[in-house]
């Protein structure tokens, strides 16, 4: 730059019969000036490039590390197993099935009605979950889905009238002993039927506290103990992953 500036400089010299020193001066600063810029703008573009660099390389540890967890999930194999299942707000009509999930977020979780309080608990933590989500642009309209292990006291208007209290987009699944198992087992969601009361008929179901992320290609997503978590937490966690999707399937919302 500065060889430049110099021989820029002996040209203006030369060109000029009244050898202005003065001006040959001015120019010479002039050029200096401009090749300062010039190099401050080579600099300049340097470190952008740089920086360039290192978002890339940034998004391209974020995609990888949520490539693995992804990849992760499908070596488990869970929730991959087809199901066949009732709606309950529409019993009689389209059974609901793996497939039926795709286009949406879901939140799955196996319950049933009887139960005393963890059921209630969780539910009620899903739908505070989802409400907060809900206020916002990129996360809203995820699906909560109920899905009873106790078929034969959980009847669908029963399960309808019970979600009542709960978010309002909740669905609500059921079908028979055999459906469910073969729901639940594709989830690894456990249950046992507790010792029956003899004088009310009463019995407890232990079960998996386990909520569900669905994917809207009908993919598992994640899975939460929630009763671990605040729903806030939850909320964080979900709109991490919701994010990790979204990059690998080059959405922004
Ligand atoms: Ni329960």
């Amino acid at each position: 730059m500065l060889k430049l500036a110099s021989r820029l400089g002996r040209r203006g010299m030369s060109s000029n019969n009244n050898n202005n020193t003065h001006s040959v001066g001015k120019r010479i600063a002039t050029l200096s000036i401009c090749g300062g810029a010039l190099g401050g703008l080579y600099y300049y573009s340097q470190w952008e490039k740089e920086q360039t660099k290192k978002l890339e390389a940034q998004s391209d540890n974020k995609k990888e590390r949520a490539r693995r967890h992804f990849s992760k999930l499908e070596n488990w194999d869970t929730g991959r197993d087809d199901f066949s299942l009732v709606n309950c707000r529409d019993v009689g009509g389209k059974r609901i099935t793996n497939a039926s999930f795709k286009g949406k977020w879901h939140l799955l979780y196996f319950g049933f009605t009887h139960c005393p309080d963890i059921c209630p608990s969780e539910l009620e933590k899903t739908t505070d979950v989802l409400t907060m989500l809900d206020e916002t642009d990129n996360y809203s309209g995820i699906v909560p889905v109920f899905i009873t292990i106790d078929p034969s006291r959980d009847t669908p208007e029963k399960i309808v009238e019970y979600l009542k209290d709960y978010h309002e987009r909740y669905m609500a699944l059921s079908g028979s002993e055999e459906e469910i198992i073969q729901a639940a087992k594709g989830f690894r969601v456990y249950f046992t039927k507790g010792p029956v009361d003899e004088a009310s008929g009463d019995y407890i179901l232990d079960h998996t506290l386990i909520n569900y992320l669905i994917s809207p290609d009908g993919k598992l997503c994640d899975y939460y103990a929630t009763t671990k978590y605040k729903p806030s937490q939850l909320a964080e966690l979900i709109t991490k992953r919701v994010d990790d999707w979204n990059l690998l399937h080059g959405e922004t919302e």
